[in-house]
């Protein structure tokens, strides 16, 4: 049986996290930029891929509000996060704002990697089996290899 998709988005929590701390002490801001490009590749493609599998099978395969619940509010938390890259993207990273929207994305992400792993993990536990979990990680690393940020 395959690794279970939690302890890979466990793994992808800690490498987006290990990135932005990076991303946060760096001074020199070309490296900075191409730490931030990076980070970001990651994150859209796991919230991509975390989207199309784990949240999907949450919202469509259980029938309970819960469930549902709890995976359209990650949605939601993954939109702003989107919305703070795109922000990103069209600051210059010279600018003084860049590091205030930096600094947002990055809460914004520790935040939902704690409700994702506490609330989101324990409903996913209860509604799905050990054999589905590891299905859903070879689906998630199938999703992120087709996103294409
Ligand atoms: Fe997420």
């Amino acid at each position: 049986m395959g690794e279970s998709i939690l302890m890979k988005l466990e793994e992808g929590h800690r490498v987006i996290k290990d990135l932005m701390n990076l991303i946060k002490n760096e001074h020199d801001l070309v490296h900075k930029k191409e730490l931030y490009l990076q980070m970001r590749e990651e994150l859209l493609a796991h919230m991509d891929g975390e989207e199309k599998t784990i949240y999907r099978h949450l919202i469509e395969d259980v029938g309970n509000q819960e469930s549902e619940e709890v995976a359209h509010d990650a949605e939601d938390e993954h939109e702003e996060m989107r919305h703070l890259c795109d922000k990103l993207d069209a600051t210059r990273i010279e600018d003084e704002n860049w590091e205030s929207t930096f600094k947002a994305l990055r809460h914004q992400f520790l935040k939902h990697q704690e409700s994702e792993e506490s609330a989101l993990f324990t409903e996913a536990k209860e509604d799905f089996s050990r054999e589905e979990l590891s299905e859903f990680g070879e689906e998630f690393e199938e999703a992120k290899l087709q996103s294409h940020p």
